[in-house]
């Protein structure tokens, strides 16, 4: 399909790139494309961003169907602009579009356009430490109509956002709550894709735990609220005894890029690493018996995040002295010199622009 091009023509002021927000400022362009059912995706366009028009009955205003992706583009000190593994993120997308019951996307077309799209908005890319162009993939349905039913016309949009650290502590550790009255999602549900509705229900649960100083929540499960979910925008991950421990991906929790990418380089590095279930008693003992050695989150926003208190009923657990540990730290240094190309990129993780 082809991809047409209108650039701007009133580019607007760009910010400083120092101390930038995370998710506030967008980039001059947008790619759009339509799908109509008969049809199948057309007009693919670089258009400028701006808001849009949607009629009020527009299905994705009722029941949410609607999926959304997450990723990054950096530019190095050799001006290289780099996405971190943006096929995983299309791929991803399908996943999350054969739940919503909403058309699949073409992979490589879509990390094409994402490409030509990054190529024309290149001076957008911060370069401080710690900042990137945040770039949110997202399809929403169109039709007018008020009925329960699968849309048959969706638009498929990609903005791009100049953004700073998600967590403001950058690496300091985060405090995060262990969330006991509410649940994310059920078996069978929609937690493993990316889709409004998951944090739309995450939400409440989020301003109590801020309230009480806390930075996000971790899920537990959705049935018996013993076992070890997410939290609300990572990954979670715990070093017990020597042995790194994640919860296996079970049908509710998110198969994030960054996730699969620490599992990846733990095993490259011979650290014990294991995907399975694990109950918030286990991880409560193992900090009682003193083998609770390091808490860590992974996301693309988020990339990699320290924990350093974790709170649970009326158990409060101290991590490694409120300070990032050693596999943390480097996890965080080789993915983010991946990303920033200070690294050789041994795996082909990096895709670039130009
Ligand atoms: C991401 O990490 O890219 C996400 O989509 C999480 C979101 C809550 C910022």
């Amino acid at each position: 399909m082809k991809i047409t091009v209108n650039k701007t023509t009133t580019p607007k002021e760009k910010p400083h790139m120092d101390n930038l927000p995370f998710g506030k400022i967008f980039s001059d362009h947008m790619f759009v494309m339509d799908y109509t059912e008969g049809q199948g995706w057309h007009d693919a366009r670089i258009v400028p961003y701006a808001p849009i028009s949607l009629a009020p009955a527009a299905m994705v205003f009722h029941y949410a169907q609607e999926i959304f992706e997450g990723l990054k583009a950096y530019k190095g000190s050799d001006g290289s602009v780099r996405l971190f593994r943006p096929y995983k993120n299309f791929e991803r997308m399908n996943l999350s579009a054969d739940r919503l019951a909403i058309p699949k996307v073409d992979v490589d077309f879509c990390v094409e356009a994402l490409k030509q799209l990054v190529e024309l908005d290149r001076d957008w890319i911060p370069e401080q430490e710690g900042a990137s162009l945040y770039i949110r993939p997202f399809i929403i349905a169109t039709d007018e109509f008020l009925g329960v039913s699968p849309s048959k016309t969706y638009k498929f949009f990609i903005i791009c956002s100049p953004s700073g650290l998600y967590y403001p502590e950058g690496l300091d550790p985060v405090k995060i709550y262990v969330e006991d009255t509410y649940v994310r999602t059920v078996r069978g549900a929609t937690g493993f894709t990316k889709t409004g509705g998951n944090y739309a229900s995450s939400i409440k649960a989020q301003v109590i735990a801020h309230e009480r100083g806390y930075s996000q929540v971790l899920w537990l499960d959705g049935v018996e609220q013993k076992y070890i979910e997410e939290v609300g925008s990572m990954n979670i991950f715990f070093k017990i005894n020597g042995e790194v421990v994640t919860p296996m991906l079970n049908g509710s929790i998110l198969g994030g890029i960054t996730r699969m990418s620490t599992i990846e380089l733990l095993k490259k590095w011979g650290v014990p690493v294991s995907e399975r279930r694990i109950s918030i008693q286990e991880v409560y003992d193992a900090y009682c018996d003193g083998k609770l050695e390091e808490v860590f989150g992974t996301g693309t926003a988020a990339i990699i995040s320290p924990v350093g208190e974790l709170r649970w009923e009326d158990h409060v657990m101290n991590i490694n002295d409120n300070k990032i540990g050693e596999i943390t730290q480097r996890i965080f240094d080789t993915i983010t010199g991946i990303q920033t190309g200070k690294l050789k990129d041994e795996d082909g993780w990096v895709v670039t622009v130009d």
